[in-house]
């Protein structure tokens, strides 16, 4: 006999275990289905985010971040490091261990809110009387009931046609995260194919660390959904800091070598060109995880880009099945996998959840960080919307001059009638925590002056918003 719960969450990332800790919260009876295993072969829940995305990239960021800190800049604060060295496999294994907290950390949440985790890969059976029926296949396999199903499998990356990951020499984010684990060594030359937010981030660790890296973006414009201006500000930074970024090209055939990777390719004006690397990245979108899951035996419908088809609130067309986070449509962001684990969580309690994909910010964690929320300029011209914009320099900030880290901006759009802000963009230090003043500020539907009339901490980089909310009517009072 089957165990039934009121709630199946298949997928344990960042959709999938919230969603089964607020659905326990709300006093359901919760299991909690993921297959991500870790090297020693136990569970790893926390998905992508948590293995392979958010956590693991912001550890090697932050590692890569000190190192070329202490190369370059200690010396101008008057502090010398004698000979800098670099222990690669001891950096690797640091982001490693901060893996494992995570991991450990949602196994201890899902004890403490009494929500039931199976470790194997969950795939539906049949509709059964009052619900589903999940079988199991792995460590835990069996087979349960579920009165609700809330599908969270997330995605994986896109390969080029043809071009299969080894995780050896052409790598997904899974094998860039773990580059010199057991050589210990930077490559001298690194590839990447697209310049997202993968391409940038990952580009960014390995030529800090000291690789030389080229970038092969096929779209004539970078970073084509950021506003403009503040992509020109982050392209100059990152190409002063040394990254080759090639836009408008076509890559060809992609070859592994004795030593490494050739990819042939196309350079805007059509010449031929080839790409010799140790290691090739390639970042080039995300495909929604479905495959396995045997949605045909209940007919969950799948768009044409692999997503399952959800309504504005995460429902699928089947009674009692909902579905949340990258694989569904919207951005595929941690946080809005999240927010739609808990709305989908307090709908199925009877409660009134709410998402607006409107106001989920994105955060690119480069240096100088690139952040924003709302629209672009771009995206206003395009609807023809009246509009004020604004912007402030870091340059002009006491805090920013004494971190040192002067470069960007924050810039401010508002309705030109009524002043609401309409989007917020950054590009700068701590352009991620900034971000936050600009959501919560969104969120209550303030306008400019809201924010200009707000006392913010001097010395701080938060002046630099409030500045540039005052930008919006011509009044920035130190610039
Ligand atoms: P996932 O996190 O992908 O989790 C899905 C889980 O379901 C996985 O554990 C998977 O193994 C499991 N699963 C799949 N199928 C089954 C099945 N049939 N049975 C059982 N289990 C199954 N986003 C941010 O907001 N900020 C960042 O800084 C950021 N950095 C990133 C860096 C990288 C390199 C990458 C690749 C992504 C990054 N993201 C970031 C995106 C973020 O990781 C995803 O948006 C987020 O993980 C999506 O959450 P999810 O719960 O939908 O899916
Ligand atoms: P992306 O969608 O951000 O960027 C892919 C890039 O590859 C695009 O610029 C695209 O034009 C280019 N491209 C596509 N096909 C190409 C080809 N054949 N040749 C050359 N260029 C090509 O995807 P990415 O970087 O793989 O990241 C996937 C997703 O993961 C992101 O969109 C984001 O949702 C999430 N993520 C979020 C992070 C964050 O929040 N900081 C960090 C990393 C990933």
């Amino acid at each position: 006999m089957s165990k039934i719960f009121d709630l199946i969450v298949i997928g344990a990332g960042p959709g999938g275990y919230i969603a089964a800790i607020r659905a326990a919260q709300l006093g359901l009876n919760v299991a909690c289905i993921d297959d991500w295993t870790h090297d020693a072969g136990g569970p790893a829940p926390g998905g992508t985010c948590t293995n392979v995305g958010c956590i693991p990239s912001k550890a090697l960021l932050q590692s890569s971040e000190h190192y070329e800190h202490a190369a370059k800049h200690f010396g101008e604060h008057g502090i010398g490091v004698g000979s800098l060295s670099l222990d690669l496999k001891k950096l690797i294994a640091r982001k490693d261990a901060v893996v494992r907290q995570n991991n450990d950390g949602i196994l201890y949440l899902f004890k403490k809110n009494k929500v039931a985790f199976f470790h194997g890969r969950g795939s539906f059976v049949a509709a059964v009387d009052g619900g589903y029926e999940i079988a199991i296949a792995g460590k835990d396999a069996q087979s349960l009931v579920g009165k609700q199903v809330v599908v969270a499998t997330g995605s994986s990356a896109r390969a080029l046609p043809g071009v299969d990951f080894d995780e050896d020499r052409i790598l997904s984010n899974d094998g860039a995260l773990r580059i010199g684990r057991d050589d210990g060594q930077v490559p001298k030359k690194l590839g990447l194919i697209g310049s997202g937010v993968i391409g940038l981030e990952m580009g960014s660790v390995w030529r800090r660390l000291g690789a030389e890296v080229t970038v092969l973006e096929a779209l004539p414009t970078f970073l084509g959904a950021v506003d403009q201006q503040i992509a020109r500000e982050a392209h100059k930074a990152f190409v002063k800091q040394g990254l080759k970024i090639e836009l408008g090209v076509e890559v060809g055939e992609v070859k592994k070598t004795k030593k490494g990777v050739s990819v042939a390719w196309k350079d805007a004006k059509g010449q031929a060109q080839t790409l010799d690397v140790e290691r090739l990245i390639v970042s080039i979108g995300r495909v929604p995880n479905t495959a396995g899951l045997n949605g045909e035996a209940v007919g969950l419908e799948i768009d044409p880009r692999g997503a399952i088809v959800v309504d504005d609130d995460c429902r699928t067309r089947l009674p009692g099945v909902w579905a949340v986070g990258d694989v569904v449509r919207g951005p595929m962001l941690a946080h809005k996998a999240e927010e739609e684990g808990v709305a989908v969580a307090e709908r199925i309690a009877g409660q009134h959840g709410h998402v607006d994909l409107d106001l989920v910010p994105w955060v690119i964690y480069t240096s100088p960080e690139i952040a924003w929320v709302g629209r672009t300029e771009e995206q206003l011209k395009a609807q023809g919307r009246a509009y004020k914009a604004g912007s402030f320099p870091f340059m002009a900030n006491g805090r920013a001059r004494a971190l040192g880290d002067t470069t960007g901006m924050v810039k401010f759009l508002a309705d030109a009638k009524t002043d609401e802000i309409l989007g917020v963009h950054i590009v700068g230090p701590l352009a991620s925590e900034l971000i936050a003043e600009a959501c919560v500020a969104m969120a209550f539907r303030a306008s400019s002056e809201d924010i200009a009339r707000i006392c913010h901490a001097h010395p701080s980089l938060s002046e630099a918003t409030k500045e540039a909310a005052l930008a919006v009517d011509k009044r920035t009072l130190n610039f």
